[in-house]
């Protein structure tokens, strides 16, 4: 039996996604690294100086940084998104996420964000939907990254459920993965190649149907 519903945000929710991959494809470009929309998928998911660690290993500048210089590149990073995402309005939740939370809701089904990011509330609240979920894990307080199941067991743990009481959504492999460990039901948004781990996936958020994910997961 179903009662919460454990969402990732970016990506899921809205599509500050792409933004995170304008401010980080801006920062490569700086440092003359060759970041494509490939490569950034392996950098959905993962935390602010992972995602940097990762860029500077692509290009092979891993150890070129004092972890001083490393912070104040992921500021400037994390500079260049907050002004991408200071626009964010209701009118920017992904196609159906407003329907299928309506319906979570009036279901009973309760809400709990596990998102990596750390300008997670401030989208929810700029979204209209910071209300209408019951706890956030705090991404700060966490010792492992996605794909490690810590956020989504920690998700459960807060709205006091079992795993198998709970559906994880997700956009990324990392998270997919992080739900599945976490023996949540993983439920992807994306290409079939990307979400073939999910144990249920769509190509759009539209399709995120409530009723559909219940007989899959139910079943
Ligand atoms: C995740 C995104 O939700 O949050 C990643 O998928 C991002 O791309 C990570 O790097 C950390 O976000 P922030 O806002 O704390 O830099
Ligand atoms: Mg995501």
């Amino acid at each position: 039996m179903i009662k919460g519903f454990i969402f990732d945000l970016d990506g899921v929710l809205t599509d500050t996604a792409e933004y995170h991959y304008q401010a980080w494809k801006r920062m490569a470009d700086k440092l003359t690294i060759p970041l494509d929309r490939e490569m950034n998928e392996q950098l959905k998911g993962i935390s602010r100086m992972d995602s940097l660690d990762r860029i500077l290993a692509l290009g092979n500048q891993t150890d070129r940084y004092s972890v001083e210089e490393k912070e104040r590149l992921a500021d400037e990073k994390n500079e260049d998104y907050k002004k991408l995402i200071l626009d964010v309005t209701p009118a920017d939740l992904l196609p159906g996420i407003a329907e299928l939370l309506a319906d979570l809701k009036a279901a009973g089904i309760r809400l709990a964000l596990a998102s990596a990011s750390k300008n997670g509330p401030v989208i929810m609240e700029k979204l209209g939907i910071a209300d209408l979920f019951e706890t956030v894990v705090d991404p700060a307080g966490l010792k492992n990254g996605k794909p490690d199941p810590e956020i989504f067991i920690k998700g459960a743990e807060q709205l006091q459920l079992k795993p198998k009481e709970c559906v994880g959504v997700e956009d990324a492999q990392a998270g997919i993965e992080a739900i599945n460990a976490a023996g949540i039901f993983s439920v992807g948004v994306g290409t079939k190649e990307m979400m073939e781990k999910a144990d249920y996936a769509v190509a759009n958020t539209n399709e995120l149907k409530l009723m559909d994910i219940l007989k899959k997961a139910n079943s």
